[in-house]
């Protein structure tokens, strides 16, 4: 096996060798992570690998590339070691401290869009969905791909990103400026909804970017306002949609996961309890104090949580409940709206 010391070293060769290291160690996908490994350290893209196999590689990139591979074998996965992943055809920063975007959970926006657009039509509104005046909640928000897919979806609705994890809501906010949609997105650090408007118009934990420009909460009793948002009990029934990915992984699950997400992925974002479907209750119950009637709750599942999580999301509470199957037919995801 090189390990980036040989000389005269070219594209294709640097590929094929890194490609079988990896499938040597029963690395998924191991042609991907070594493509990805070699764009990485060259800096090039796709084509350009692909148009140059000849190309002859530097001493230094060699050894870059290979130290890469070794990594990759050894575990650490290959979204750590590009510090990125694309979701909803965005870029996202990733890092240690977040999960990493799942293809799965673009199922959450797609629903999400699906049923706002279907609210307007019922409505009688049938131009183009903005999301216009449009309150949304993201509740555990990690690396900000749902709120960020959401607000690039929606420009005229609001966001609201929370999580208990304050190095993940620096990665969020990283997020939102990357793609410019800080000034439309609140990053609130809250377990579940806790005190939600109570931070949020305090100025608590708000980003810098952001809280100044956010349309404010609606209340529907004489509110204190705080940068435009109202804090009393009865004015908590603010929000449109709420959106969650929540951990969701039983920790009696913990010895089947595959090492690159138990030994590297955060806890606090994989586990939701012994079973996994632990945090469902509280949010659901949470979410029914926060959304206006008619508002939308929309939640990822985890492969087997449906059981345990649908009969949550009972009359009168709510009201049209759906279930979309992922790509693979698992229960993926479940809507629900406020009565
Ligand atoms: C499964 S990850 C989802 C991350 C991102 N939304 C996504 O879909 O890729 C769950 C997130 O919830 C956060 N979290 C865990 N418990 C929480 C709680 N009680 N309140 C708020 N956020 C929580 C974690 O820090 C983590 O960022």
């Amino acid at each position: 096996m090189m390990n980036g010391s040989e000389s005269h070293l070219d594209v294709r060769a640097a590929l094929k060798n890194g490609i079988a290291q990896l499938r040597a160690t029963n690395i998924p996908s191991f042609t991907l992570a070594a493509e990805l490994l070699l764009l990485y350290a060259l800096g090039r893209d796709r084509t350009w690998i692909y148009a140059h196999p000849e190309e002859e590689i530097s001493a230094a990139d060699a050894q870059r590339f290979f130290s890469l591979i070794a990594r990759r074998a050894a575990g650490e996965p290959t979204q750590h070691l590009t510090g990125k992943q694309e979701f909803w055809s965005l870029e996202f920063e990733v890092t240690p401290d977040v999960l990493i975007p799942r293809p799965e959970t673009e199922h959450l926006i797609e629903v999400a869009l699906d049923r706002l657009a279907l609210r307007e039509l019922r409505a009688g509104r049938k131009q183009t969905l903005t999301g216009e005046a449009l309150q949304i909640a993201d509740i555990g928000t990690g690396s900000g791909c749902i709120a960020i897919a959401l607000a690039k979806e929606l420009p005229g609705a609001t966001i609201h990103a929370i999580d208990v994890s304050p190095a993940a809501l620096a990665v969020a906010k990283r997020n939102a400026q990357r793609h410019s949609v800080s000034d439309r997105i609140r990053f609130l650090e809250c377990n579940l909804l806790d005190g939600v408007l109570h931070r949020a118009a305090a100025g608590t934990n708000i980003s810098d970017v952001g809280a100044q420009h956010a349309a404010p909460l609606q209340g529907t009793a004489a509110p204190t306002a705080v940068h435009g948002l109202r804090t009393t009990d009865h004015a908590s029934r603010s929000f449109d949609l709420i959106v969650s990915n929540p951990p969701y992984i039983g920790r009696c699950e913990a010895p089947t996961l595959m090492r690159e997400v138990r030994d590297h992925e955060p806890e606090i974002a994989l586990y939701g309890g012994e079973e996994g479907y632990e945090l469902y209750a509280d949010l659901i119950t949470q979410a029914a104090s926060h959304l206006k009637p008619g508002g939308l709750l929309i939640l990822e599942l985890g492969h087997d949580s449906l059981p345990a999580v649908q009969p949550l999301l009972d009359a009168p509470t709510w009201t049209n409940v759906g279930i979309t199957n992922d790509l693979a037919g698992i229960a993926r995801v479940l809507a629900a709206e406020r009565t």
